[in-house]
C-alpha cells in the first residue's frame, strides 16, 4: 500500500545537511552514468503548464516522478499558482511505494545543489561575506544550504520587495542566529566572497564587472530562455558550472543569451556540477576566480531527495498507508 506524505511529514524528516549527501550522490550518478535522466515533458493546456520530470538512480535505488503544475488563474480559486507531487516507485516491481508533497522538497534540493556547488567552488576561508539576491522560498533554503556548508561571518540580502525582505530577516534571524543585514541597493551585494541569485527578476541583477576577484555565484533563479539574472560580462569572465549541460543550452537566458550573442562559445561550458564530485575536474584552483553554478533544477535532485524521505519516514513510523 502507497505511502501517503503531506508538506508536514516531508518538513519533519528532510534535513539540508542528509539532502546535500543525497543530491551530491545523485550528481556522482549522473557522471557516471548510473543515472538516467529523460528529458523534462511540458504540457500547455488551456488553463496552465505542467511538467512531468522523471529520473532514475540506480546506486541509491531510486525511481521517481515530480509532477508541477503552474496555473495562473488558481488565486481566483482560493488555489495557489504552483502545486507539486512526487511519486516514488519501487525499483524492483515498479510499484508506488510512496506520493509525496513536492514544495518543501524542490525548495530543499535546490538548496542542496547549491550546499553541494559551495564546497567544490566556494573559497574556503572562514568568515565569509554571503549576498543573496530574492528573500522568497528559494532564497531562504539558498541560506539553510550556506549554513551547512560555508563559515559565515555575515550575510546582505536584497529584493525589490521591502516587505518580502524585512519578513525574511526576522525569519531567518530566529532559525539561524546569523547577522542578516538589508542592503540598500543590489551593488552593496558585490562585497560578498558568496553570491546567491534567487529572484524572480528576468534582467540582470547587478554589473557583473564589479564583481571582487574569488566571488562563487550560485545562479539559481531564472531558466527560460529569454530570462537571466546573470549578465554577459559575469557569464564570460567566470569559470562556469552548470547542473547539466544540456539544460545549461537549452533552458537557460544566463547561459543562452550571451551564446546568441556570440560573447562565449558552447566550450565555455567548464564542467557538469557532477564530473567535480566525481574528481574528473577540478573545482576552484585559486582564490582569484569567479566562478558560477547554474542551477536548472534536475529531476535525479528529486528523486535523491524522494528517496531519502521515503527511507526517513518509514523509519520513524510517519504518513498514511492506503491502498489505491
Ligand atoms: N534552480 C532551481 O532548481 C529552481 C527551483 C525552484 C525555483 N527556482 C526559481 O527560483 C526563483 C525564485 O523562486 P521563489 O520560489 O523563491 O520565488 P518567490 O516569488 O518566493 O521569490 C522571488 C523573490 O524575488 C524578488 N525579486 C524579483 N525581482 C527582483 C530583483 N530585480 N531584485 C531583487 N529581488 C527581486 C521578488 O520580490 C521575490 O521576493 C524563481 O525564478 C524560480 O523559478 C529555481
Amino acid at each position: 500500500m502507497p505511502l501517503i506524505l503531506n508538506r508536514k511529514d516531508v518538513q519533519s524528516v528532510l534535513t539540508m545537511k542528509d539532502c546535500i549527501q543525497a543530491v551530491e550522490n545523485a550528481f556522482a550518478e549522473l557522471s557516471n552514468g548510473t543515472a538516467i535522466l529523460p528529458l523534462r515533458n511540458n504540457i500547455t493546456s488551456p488553463e496552465g503548464l505542467s511538467l512531468y520530470m522523471p529520473a532514475f538512480l540506480k546506486d541509491m535505488g531510486a525511481l521517481a516522478c515530480k509532477v508541477v503544475t503552474v496555473f495562473k488563474n488558481n488565486p481566483s480559486k482560493n488555489l495557489p499558482v504552483i502545486f507539486g507531487k512526487v511519486l516514488l516507485q519501487d525499483t524492483e516491481t515498479g510499484d508506488v511505494l510512496c506520493i509525496m508533497d513536492g514544495a518543501y522538497l524542490t525548495a530543499v534540493r535546490t538548496g542542496a545543489a547549491s550546499g553541494v556547488a559551495n564546497k567544490y567552488l566556494a573559497k574556503k576561508n572562514k568568515n565569509q561575506v554571503i549576498g543573496i539576491y530574492g528573500t522568497g522560498v528559494q532564497a531562504k533554503m539558498q541560506l539553510w544550504a550556506m549554513k551547512e556548508t560555508v563559515d559565515i561571518a555575515k550575510v546582505l540580502v536584497y529584493d525589490i520587495n521591502e516587505n518580502a525582505v524585512d519578513n525574511f530577516i526576522v525569519e531567518m534571524k530566529k532559525k539561524f542566529y546569523l547577522e542578516i543585514i538589508k542592503a540598500a541597493n543590489p551593488n552593496e551585494l558585490l562585497a560578498s566572497d558568496i553570491i546567491c541569485t534567487a529572484t524572480s527578476s528576468p534582467t540582470p541583477l547587478f554589473d557583473g564587472n564589479k564583481l571582487k576577484p574569488g566571488t562563487h555565484i550560485n545562479n539559481i533563479g531564472s531558466h527560460t530562455p529569454n530570462a537571466r539574472e546573470l549578465d554577459t560580462f559575469t557569464v564570460k569572465n567566470s569559470k562556469l558550472v552548470g547542473d547539466s549541460k544540456e539544460a545549461c543550452f537549452s533552458e537557460a537566458g544566463d547561459i543562452m543569451i550571451p551564446l546568441k550573442e556570440e560573447a562565449i562559445t558552447v566550450d565555455h561550458f567548464y564542467a557538469e556540477l557532477g564530473d567535480l564530485v566525481t574528481s574528473k575536474k577540478k573545482g576552484r584552483t585559486s582564490d582569484n576566480e569567479i566562478t558560477v553554478f547554474k542551477s536548472n533544477g534536475l529531476a535525479i535532485q528529486d528523486a535523491a531527495a524522494a528517496k531519502l524521505i521515503y527511507d526517513k519516514a518509514m523509519a520513524a513510523g510517519i504518513g498514511v498507508n492506503v491502498d489505491i
